[in-house]
């Protein structure tokens, strides 16, 4: 009897140590099998990024760009907007942003494929304003932002959740924050699809007027852009030094960054060209600054 009395709490001691054990192991093989994110892992759902949440209403704005696109350029053809929304979202959901890499958004590069006329391509360093301000008043050139692409995510911020559905509108990643983002990643994609699909003379519009190198070593012209454009299908590239119509004229075709610039394009093959202060340009410039001396007609180069 005491023999039983004693050994009573030792047997339960093994029962309850089993039972925990058993417990242990179901939960883990749930997490194996369902795909739930193990304690660690937890942690990183509510991790802070630096750059801004997901936009806002991303999807109704996206799907909006869509058909606004279609219907801004028919030849863009039938494309399907509600298809396109649901390969960025595979493309980032459940996903760490910043685990995002440019092979993500294969498909929804497949799916938004447009043909680039020859001679229309006009890449730009450190002009983004200028350059926007002059496609729209000329359209006689195509950024990447004007492609269908471009206009559909351009000026947006989106991430996904690591292992969850939906959508992280707190907080993604900046830029620079990490190697292969959500945001840098697509972007690096959309350009060098932008770039591949180039062809005759591809033109770029560069800042006479600012610090430093023309092009910063790591932009995405030098990274992306030059290197997956086709020399077989590339005639030319024309570089437009502009100089900030108020502004000083700290580089032009003939500086020693535009020399390095031309070297690098003409290691990959391709024909180089340079223009200080491409008249178009400055004309769109003097529509702002008419009574500047650059604007009066006798000045003009
Ligand atoms: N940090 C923050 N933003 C960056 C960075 C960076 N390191 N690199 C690029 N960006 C984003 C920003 O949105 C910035 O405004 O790209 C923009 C342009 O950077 P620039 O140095 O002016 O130019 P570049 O890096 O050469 O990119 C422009 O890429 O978007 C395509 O076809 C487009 O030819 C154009 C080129």
């Amino acid at each position: 009897m005491s023999w039983h009395c004693a050994s009573r709490p030792v047997i339960g001691n093994l029962w309850l140590g089993s039972m925990l054990t058993l417990m242990a192991l179901m939960v883990l093989a749930s997490t194996v099998v369902n795909g739930h994110a193990p304690i660690s892992n937890q942690k990183d759902q509510g991790k802070k990024y630096t750059g801004a949440g997901t936009t806002s209403n991303l999807r109704n704005i996206v799907i909006g760009r869509c058909y606004h696109y279609m219907s801004l350029y028919p030849d863009t053809g039938d494309k399907n907007c509600t298809d396109i929304w649901q390969e960025l979202i595979d493309a980032v959901q459940k996903k760490d942003p910043c685990k995002i890499s440019e092979e993500d958004y294969t498909r929804l590069s497949l799916v938004s494929a447009q043909t680039i006329p020859c001679d229309k391509t006009l890449l730009w360093s450190r002009t983004n304003d200028l350059v926007h301000r002059y496609t729209k008043a000329t359209q006689n050139f195509i950024t990447l932002e004007d492609t269908f692409l471009g206009f559909l995510f351009n000026g947006l911020m989106w991430c996904g959740k690591p292992l969850r559905p939906g959508m992280n509108f707190k907080s993604c990643p900046a830029w620079n924050e990490c190697d292969k983002n959500s945001i840098s990643s697509f972007w690096k994609m959309a350009s060098a699809a932008f770039a591949r699909s180039s062809c005759g003379v591809v033109n770029v519009m560069l800042n006479g007027s600012a610090d430093g190198d023309i092009a910063r070593k790591e932009s995405i012209l030098r990274t992306v852009e030059i290197p997956n454009m086709d020399p077989a299908r590339v005639s030319e590239v024309k570089l437009w030094v502009i100089d900030d119509i108020q502004g000083e004229d700290k580089n032009s075709c003939d500086s020693k960054s535009l020399l390095e610039l031309k070297q690098y394009i003409e290691e990959h093959n391709l024909k180089y060209s340079c223009i200080d202060n491409y008249r178009p340009v400055q004309a769109l410039q003097c529509a702002d600054n008419p009574d500047h001396a650059a604007c009066n007609r006798c000045n003009y180069h």
